[in-house]
């Protein structure tokens, strides 16, 4: 089957890992507010985005191309501050329909927040939120950044992307059709 890697940015990261994971699959990347590509096109989708503000950069993109998914497997790649866990599964849910989630495989990877490249308006924002979250692991994140990069985490995302390369589309077979 043939897949592609669509991704959504803000800054950099998810972009990063997009590419990391296109250079080990030989998948074709794509980024959805340049690349005018059709999801139609392909077999098999790996959606990458990060979190931002409690939600996903991509949800419009996706409810956008909805329909274009049906039946094909979907590998959902969050790029976030925070760990795996209940809180990054909240936050998926309120981004997208119930029904996409449960049929995606989601596998939540970490990124990079660099206080000096940020917006005023994000800088300020996340100051804010630093000052009211009660976890002080995040609110240390979010006042003084981090980074959390790594190549070796997109292995089950590769793995998995690779079993689907190898299986074949199911093809009508001509002796047995009426
Ligand atoms: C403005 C802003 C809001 C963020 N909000 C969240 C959030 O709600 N939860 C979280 O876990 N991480 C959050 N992060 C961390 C990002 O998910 C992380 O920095 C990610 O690597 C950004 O991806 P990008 O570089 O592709 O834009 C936020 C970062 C920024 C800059």
């Amino acid at each position: 089957m043939e897949g592609a890697v669509f991704y959504a940015t803000k800054y950099g990261s998810t972009a990063e890992y997009a590419d990391w994971i296109g250079q080990a699959t030989g998948l074709p990347v794509f980024n959805v507010r340049k690349d005018e590509v059709d999801p139609e096109r392909f077999d098999f989708l790996i959606l990458a985005t990060p979190v931002i503000y409690y939600k996903l950069l991509i949800t419009d993109w996706v409810q956008r191309n909805m329909s274009k998914f049906e039946g094909k497997p979907i590998i959902m790649v969050t790029v976030s501050g925070a760990p795996p866990g209940p809180k990054l599964d909240a936050w998926v849910g309120d981004s997208l329909p119930a029904e996409f989630i449960a049929k995606a495989t989601h596998v939540g990877l970490r990124g990079r927040q660099i206080p000096g490249e940020l917006s005023w308006y994000d800088r300020a924002m996340l100051i804010i939120a630093a000052w009211r979250n009660p976890d002080p692991v995040a609110s240390e994140e979010e006042l003084n950044g981090f980074d959390y990069m790594d190549k070796e985490s997109i292995a089950p995302i590769v793995a998995l992307a690779k079993e689907y390369q190898s299986r074949k589309l199911a093809v009508p077979n001509a002796n047995t059709a009426a």
